[in-house]
């Protein structure tokens, strides 16, 4: 890469490609060996050992076991870091992986075993937080109670903006001033690294579930986070030893997923704009949730450079109107998940928040809208109908119910 400051557009198609040239090739090649020749014990040996301890591979000693390093999967890396302006990233199996590391690698042999988390979150997420299944104590709070929730044993401080599902922001800077030294992690996924940069705002790390908009195809699981090299080492250690890897294919279709994400992301949060003013005016709906539409503090435009292409909908007619809607939409698939280049509905209450407290729990009345790259006139018309017709056959239309 050119040693210039570099548009994000041009580092997302550039990125984690800097071997290329070496290699004589234009793709990325994508590398299967679960295993790799060695050249003797000893070399293999320190290798390992560098690796297992959240080290990078030895040049003499080599790749070793694909547990410990992949080379498709440290591309994918290097491109990631590069648009978080991050030193490194660390991917996972899954964004759930991804958040099970951090939680370990900040609560386990330092002390510490303490969480501040701030409501609301995904809920599997909050889940995993609330279970205690990882010996860590949780403080839930919101973002102005994070100060007096930090305790001496506090490892870490997670939040979430825009949050799912409610699209709620939180000002990264001033919880990260009020974390003083405990390490703040962001889950970016709502986001993206084109619209919001948590690293720059102080975070220690910035995580996404790349199943979503890095990604962008609804068809890979995985995670990520990008942090420091320091952190990554402690991420690498707890991913080589609990087996929480990427697999190499998903790997090389998140690389090629970068290449587009910007695109895809502004072209996705247009739209969303487009039909969240519209459905504003929509006699079926309370309340049309986006961030642009409560931000008092205006953190759209400073934090985060654009709303995204969440949409959330409290709809006048409550559950039962919600029941009805997600069963009449043609083009907006009935599915869990986000970010893709097709449009996709859900009810979180009783889906991806149904494992939550139910007192920290989303409305019945709110149904979540990921919007992708169809023609917005025809997402109008789908949201339209499903939505007249769950407001004509709805038995009881409440107002917020
Ligand atoms: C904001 C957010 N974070 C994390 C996750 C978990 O990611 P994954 O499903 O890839 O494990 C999700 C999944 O929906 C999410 O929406």
């Amino acid at each position: 890469m050119p040693d210039l400051p570099l548009h994000p557009d041009t580092v997302a198609v550039h990125a984690g490609r800097s071997d290329f040239g070496a290699l004589g090739v234009h793709a990325a090649p994508i590398d299967l060996s679960s295993t790799n020749p060695l050249p003797d014990i000893l070399h293999g040996g320190d290798s390992y050992e560098s690796m297992a301890t959240g080290g990078h591979p030895l040049p003499e000693g080599g790749n070793v076991y694909a547990r410990l390093w992949n080379p498709t999967v440290a591309r994918f890396e290097d491109a990631l870091a590069e648009l978080e302006h991050a030193e490194a990233s660390v991917a996972f199996g899954s964004g759930m992986a991804a958040m099970t590391a951090a939680i370990l690698a900040h609560t386990t042999g330092s002390g510490a075993r303490h969480i501040v988390a701030v409501r609301p979150l995904y809920g599997g997420t909050d889940h995993l937080l609330d279970s205690g299944l990882l010996g860590a104590e949780v403080t839930f709070c919101d973002e102005n109670a994070v100060a007096r929730s930090i305790r001496p044993d506090t490892g870490l401080v997670v939040l979430e903006t825009p949050a799912n599902p409610t699209l709620d922001l939180v000002d990264i800077a001033a919880v990260v001033a009020q974390a003083g030294d405990v390490p703040v992690l962001v889950d970016n996924t709502f986001a993206t690294p084109v619209l919001q940069n948590p690293i720059d705002l102080g975070a220690a790390m910035s995580l996404h579930s790349a199943t979503k908009y890095i990604g962008g195809h609804g068809d890979v699981v995985a995670g990520v986070i990008a942090c420091s090299e320091a952190t990554a080492q402690a991420l690498r250690r707890v991913r080589a030893i609990t087996g929480a890897v990427l697999h190499p294919l998903g790997a090389y279709l998140l690389h090629r997923g970068l290449a587009t994400l910007p695109l895809r992301v502004r072209a996705q949060q247009a739209a969303a704009r487009l039909l969240a003013e519209r459905l504003r005016e929509h006699a079926a709906v309370a309340e049309v949730l986006h961030p642009e539409f409560s931000d008092p503090r205006g953190l759209v435009g400073r934090q985060m450079s654009g709303g995204g292409a969440m949409i959330a909908l409290r709809l006048a007619g409550g559950y039962a109107a919600a029941e009805l809607m997600t069963g009449s939409v043609r083009l907006f698939t009935h599915a869990v998940s986000l970010g893709g280049v097709d449009s996709l509905i859900q009810h979180p209450a009783a889906l991806t928040h149904r494992p939550v407290a139910p007192d920290a729990r989303p409305g019945a009345d709110i149904v979540r809208l990921s919007i992708g790259l169809e023609n917005v006139e025809d997402l109008y018309a789908d949201l339209d109908h499903a939505l007249t017709r769950a407001q004509a056959q709805a038995p009881a239309m409440r107002s917020g119910a």
